[in-house]
């Protein structure tokens, strides 16, 4: 399973990286606003060069799909590890398969996100998307429960064979996160506050504190036979 983080934040972004599990980064134009990048051209520039060779999601700006294709064939040539991330309708409820269809024709990587149903995730990779973003916070403020959704969803992959990977989105605890990652998600993308969260443990920190105390005491001992023997040799 591959940890995406899911923030336009530079600095939090950098400590991640450097932590040696970050695989990809997803962005929406909530996130850039968020964390203060305004230019969105110049930002996803900078983040695909933190990244490298590993993929980072941008979303188009647009409900106009003729405007989301020229859009993301703009995106696509900022840099080689671009994805696109196009909604699966938009805010007037038009599908935007076609969209996603033509760009995956084009060769343009498509994350198709605002997932909220098995059967959104079934057209878009059907569609040609390369990731289908679930957002379970979402499906959960709705009363149901993502992890059915996760689940069905990736039975649904594995049985056709399509190569398209779930990505898990709108993760609001850090349950979310195990609750994803045991339904099947091929890929979770987290806010860096809830990794920061998931690494830690007070009862793990207890632990550490009482070794590098029995530690220092050894140290002392071993101090303290050496004053001794070498008071003895005089
Ligand atoms: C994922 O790709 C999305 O950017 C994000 O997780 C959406 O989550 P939200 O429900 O917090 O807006």
């Amino acid at each position: 399973m591959q940890i995406f983080l899911d923030s336009a934040n530079y600095t939090e972004i950098e400590k991640w990286l450097e932590q040696g599990i970050v695989d990809g980064l997803t962005t929406n134009p909530s996130i850039m606003f968020k964390d203060g990048v305004y230019d969105v051209e110049q930002g996803a520039r900078r983040l695909c060069t933190l990244f490298g060779k590993r993929p980072v999601s941008v979303e188009v700006t647009t409900n106009i799909r003729e405007e989301m294709v020229q859009q993301a064939r703009t995106f696509a040539q900022w840099a080689q590890n671009i994805v696109v991330k196009i909604p699966v309708i938009n805010d007037q409820g038009e599908s935007c398969l076609g969209v996603i269809n033509a760009l995956n024709r084009e060769g343009i990587l498509v994350n198709t996100t605002a997932i909220l149903s098995f059967n959104q995730a079934i057209l878009a990779a059907k569609a040609g998307a390369t990731y289908v973003s679930i957002f379970a916070g979402r499906v959960v403020d709705e009363g149901n429960d993502p992890t059915v959704i996760i689940r069905n969803v990736r039975q649904w992959l594995d049985a056709w064979d399509y190569t398209a990977k779930i990505i898990v989105g709108s993760v609001r605890t850090v349950m979310d996160v195990q609750a994803a990652a045991l339904a099947g998600a091929h890929i979770i993308t987290i806010p860096p506050p809830f990794l920061a969260k998931m690494v830690d443990h007070k009862y793990t920190r207890e632990t550490v504190r009482q070794f590098n105390q029995d530690a220092d005491k050894a140290m002392a001992q071993i101090a303290e036979v050496h004053a001794k023997s070498s008071t003895a040799g005089r």
